[in-house]
């Protein structure tokens, strides 16, 4: 048995991971804003961060604000867990990090290289978006009449649940470095993820989709977020979608 601390353990992807550690017999310690007894705001670390530590092995660092401050909150985590003399710490990132502009993955991107740089035994896997996600977003944008969509851009969404099969995985071995990318099991068009979408939630909207300008539009257009040559997941997007909305749960339809 190891004792984890999963960092973000009640957000989408760190709540399953902690249920399949928990499950696996680990004793797992979850720490976020709000989890007591480790509610630590990892921007600020400080002594309730040192606490949620002290005597563990491994981290799996799921935490994330839109926000901002990511970047420090993994510095102050990465200064903590040197302390507290942990071995392993297992990050979750984003594919194309390195490649799309977009300002979320910047951080994340430098978060890669302090996880690196830690001094600590460390693996980074890489996934691409999680249905859930897409499913935020095109909610979001199905609030107006007309679905606005960049055109020509496209996407792999994968089941997070496989996402935290294999995040619990890596975290439960040695530390391996760059774990080979995780990607969901088929590059699709906004459009026909959006349509997919709309048919499972019974909305009815036009289509539209518009060309955009700028570098983010185009390092998406060119596939940066993309890993077709890992595309290792299983669930499609119409299997989530049959999950979530089949028996009318979870968002109105019409
Ligand atoms: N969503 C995707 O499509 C996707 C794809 C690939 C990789 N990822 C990566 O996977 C990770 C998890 O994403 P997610 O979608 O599961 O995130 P999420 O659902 O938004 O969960 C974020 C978690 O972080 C905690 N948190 C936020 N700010 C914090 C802070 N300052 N200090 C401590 N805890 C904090 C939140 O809890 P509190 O509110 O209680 O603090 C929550 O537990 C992220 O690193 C993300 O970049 C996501």
């Amino acid at each position: 048995m190891t004792t984890i601390l999963v960092t973000g353990g009640t957000g989408t992807l760190g709540r399953l991971v902690t249920e399949r550690l928990r499950a696996d017999g680990h004793e797992v310690r979850v720490l976020s804003r709000h989890s007591e007894p480790y509610a630590v705001d990892l921007r600020e670390g400080g002594s309730g961060l040192d606490a949620a530590l002290a005597g563990v092995d491994t981290v799996v660092h799921c935490a994330t604000t839109q926000l901002g401050g990511d970047e420090r909150s993994a510095a102050n985590l990465i200064a903590a867990a040197r302390r507290a003399g942990a071995s392993h710490l297992v990050y979750i990132s984003i594919v194309g990090v390195d490649r799309v502009p977009l300002g979320y993955y910047r951080p994340k991107f430098a978060v890669e290289k302090l996880v690196e740089e830690s001094g600590i035994g460390w693996t980074v896997l890489r996934a691409t978006q999680f249905h859930d996600l897409v499913v935020q977003v095109l909610r979001a944008l199905a609030k107006l009449p007309v679905l606005v969509l960049p055109a020509h851009a496209c996407d792999q969404p994968v089941e997070v649940a496989e996402v935290a099969d294999r995040l619990a995985e890596l975290a439960q071995g040695a530390p391996a470095g760059r774990a080979p990318d995780v990607g969901g099991p088929e590059v699709r068009t906004f459009e026909s993820l959006a349509r997919a979408y709309l048919g499972a939630t019974g909305r009815r909207r036009a289509v539209v989709n518009l060309p955009l300008a700028g570098k983010t539009y185009r390092a998406f257009r060119a596939g940066g977020h993309l890993a077709p040559e890992h595309a290792v997941g299983k669930g499609t997007f119409e299997e989530y979608l049959a999950g979530r909305f089949g028996r009318g749960e979870d968002g109105r339809r019409g």
